[in-house]
This record gives structure tokens, sequence and C-alpha cells, in this order.
């Protein structure tokens, strides 16, 4: 009998306004959570916006991270383009405006089904949003970080068991 592995590896793409401060920061989490979990995933970041296209993430994000274990330092802001679309099967808005600019993109139900607000589908505490820490300082960017962790730990527990349930 031939071993089909029905498992199709996720896309999976974090947005936020400026893809320097929340997305990477979500990319970088849930990635080293979903290695530890030997969970078969691509994920990457973007913004909705190109105010720092290029850019590396800021610099207090790269601090926060490094601090547990996880490096974002080389990671470069990109903007949101129609193709991520196509290219990821979920999308996470770190908050509910970026989920409008994101899905007011979609040219259809199924596009706009891939967007998701990353703490309405995993909630924290009382947060609706990953708050947007950059006019903030160090510990606003520790308290995004407790809540991506948290989220992301849910995200990947959930992908496990959808890997679970298919093989
Ligand atoms: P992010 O934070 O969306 O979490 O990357 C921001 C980064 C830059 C700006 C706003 C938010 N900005 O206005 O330049």
């Amino acid at each position: 009998m031939p071993i089909i592995n029905l498992y199709h590896m996720k896309k999976v793409l974090m947005v936020c306004l400026g893809n320097i401060c929340r997305s990477p920061m979500a990319e970088g989490v849930f990635r080293q959570l979903a290695a530890v979990a030997h969970l078969d995933v691509f994920v990457d970041s973007a913004g909705t916006s190109n105010y720092h296209n290029g850019e590396h993430p800021d610099k207090r994000a790269i601090a926060c991270l490094k601090q547990k274990g996880i490096d974002i330092e080389n990671l470069n802001s990109r903007q949101f383009i129609i193709e991520d679309f196509d290219n990821f099967d979920l999308i996470y808005a770190m908050d509910r405006l970026n989920y409008r600019y994101v899905t007011d993109m979609a040219k259809n139900e199924d596009q706009s089904q891939k967007v998701k607000v990353l703490v309405e589908e995993f909630p924290h505490g009382n947060y609706e949003e990953v708050p947007d820490p950059y006019f903030k300082g160090a510990q606003e960017f520790e308290e995004v970080y407790d809540l991506l962790h948290s989220t992301c730990q849910m995200l990947v527990t959930k992908l496990k068991s959808e890997f679970r349930l298919l093989n």
C-alpha cells in the first residue's frame, strides 16, 4: 500500500502596518514554536504600508526577541501584494485596521476567508488586537511578545491536530 501523506505544508503570512515590529516578531515566534513542535510550516510576514520597505525590523523588536533566543535581525520589510492571497493558506492580521486593508484587496470570498485577526482566532486575556508598540517602549514590546507567544502556540497546536487527523 502506498503511503500517502495528506498533510499539505501550511504557508502562513503575518501582517501588520510597517512589517518592522509586530509581524516580524510574529514570524520569528511562530517559526520557533513550530520548529520545537516539529511542525513543517512556511512562514513569512508583510506590511500593508510601504513605509519601511527593505528595512530590517525595529531595533527594539530585535532586542526583545534576542533575549528569548529568537533571531529576526536579517528579516527585511516588504509590502503585502495581491499574489500573497495565492501564495499563502493563512493570513493573520495583527489588528482590525490591517485586516480591513488586506480584505479590501481580496478579489473573492476564498481570498478574504484566508484572512483572520490573530487574537480573534486565538483569544488571550482581554486583548482584541496585537497592540502597536511602535510609538511606545521596551515594556510594550515585551507585552507584544507575550501575546504572540501565547497565540502562536495555539496556532501551532491547531495545525498539529489537523496534521494528526490527516495522518
Ligand atoms: P508595525 O509597527 O505595524 O507593528 O510594524 C509600526 C511601524 C511603523 C509605523 C507604524 C507602526 N510607522 O508609522 O512608521
